[in-house]
């Protein structure tokens, strides 16, 4: 019987996650007032209490502006909460399957990021979370790191739900349009995670399963757009009532605290090849 922890339910892929992970054991999805990933013995303490087989973390300091003046809160929540994690994962002998983020490059490379790209982080973020990527596969323990960018769902914060806002505001929008991703939709990242689960699940020797899978991956939609073509897109849909006009700008117009890199585009190949075209014999 598995028994997963989810480390925040709220949060665009920890709302998700909780849905689609039903019918894989028992789900135990906490909030901040139980496990804030501050307080690094809590998370400690959490995790011993709960004794999970599988933990699962869509928890993370994500404001990338603001975590360039509050870099030790996001090195401690996206850098030191997962090592946690991972040597709690350890004496249980627990997996971990973490997200992480394109950002740990620094997106001057011409064409779709892999995972044997060196990463080089130009900001706050990017460090932290290639921190605990770093942390997570020193453990020696079975994990999957998913990178993921450009998340939108339909709730929380995010670039979809921001430019609708802001169309509601105001009759002209300048968007960015030297700034490449390939926008994800939060529960493509929990339903794939959940078949990935169900496939470590279903393996009759669960310990091999993870030795050959565990590592790094990159996880995003695979149809690349500017942030400019983006937002027009959503404009262009029928549902939107009111519209801005989009004038494009270059990224240096539009200066913000935080470095944020050209190119966050990953290429998805390594898991499909690893769980979307295995085949096991048994439905996953
Ligand atoms: N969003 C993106 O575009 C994007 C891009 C690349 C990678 N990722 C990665 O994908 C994963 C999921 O991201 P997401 O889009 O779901 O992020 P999100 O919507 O910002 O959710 C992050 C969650 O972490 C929680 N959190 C923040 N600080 C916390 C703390 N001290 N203790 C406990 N919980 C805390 C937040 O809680 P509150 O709701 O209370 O603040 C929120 O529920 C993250 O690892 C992120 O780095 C996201």
């Amino acid at each position: 019987m598995s028994r997963v922890l989810i480390t925040r339910k709220t949060g665009q892929v920890g709302y998700e996650l909780e849905r689609s992970l039903q019918g894989l054991g028992e789900i135990i999805a906490v909030d901040r007032s139980q496990m804030n990933l501050a307080n690094l013995n809590q998370v400690h303490d959490v995790i011993r209490h709960i004794k999970p087989t599988l933990i699962i973390n869509p928890a993370a300091y994500t404001a990338v502006d603001k975590a360039e003046s509050e870099p030790e809160l996001a090195l401690r929540i996206n850098g030191e909460a997962p090592a946690v994690m991972a040597e709690e994962a350890k004496k249980l002998g627990a997996a971990l399957i973490h997200y992480s983020t394109g950002y740990v490059f620094d997106g001057s490379k011409d064409g779709s990021y892999t995972e044997s790209d060196p990463t080089c982080p130009v900001n706050v973020y990017g460090s932290s979370k290639l921190s605990g990527e770093q942390a997570i596969a020193a453990a020696g323990i079975p994990h999957l790191i998913l990178r993921t960018s450009s998340v939108y769902s339909t709730h929380g914060k995010n670039f979809l739900l921001t430019m609708l806002h802001l169309a509601n505001e105001r009759e002209e929008l300048s968007i960015v349009s030297d700034q490449y991703g390939a926008p994800t939709w939060s529960r493509t990242i929990a339903d794939t995670t959940a078949h990935i689960v169900a496939q470590s699940l279903a393996a009759t020797d669960q310990r091999t399963w993870w030795e050959e899978r565990s590592g790094l991956y990159h996880l995003m939609a695979q149809r690349t757009t500017s942030r400019f073509d983006f937002t027009d897109a959503i404009m262009a849909h029928p549902l939107i009532a009111k519209k801005a006009l989009l004038k494009p700008i270059p990224a240096r117009d539009y200066p913000l605290p935080a470095k944020w890199p050209s190119n966050s585009v990953l290429s998805s190949r390594r898991p499909m090849d690893t769980f979307v075209n295995y085949h096991s014999g048994r439905t996953p």
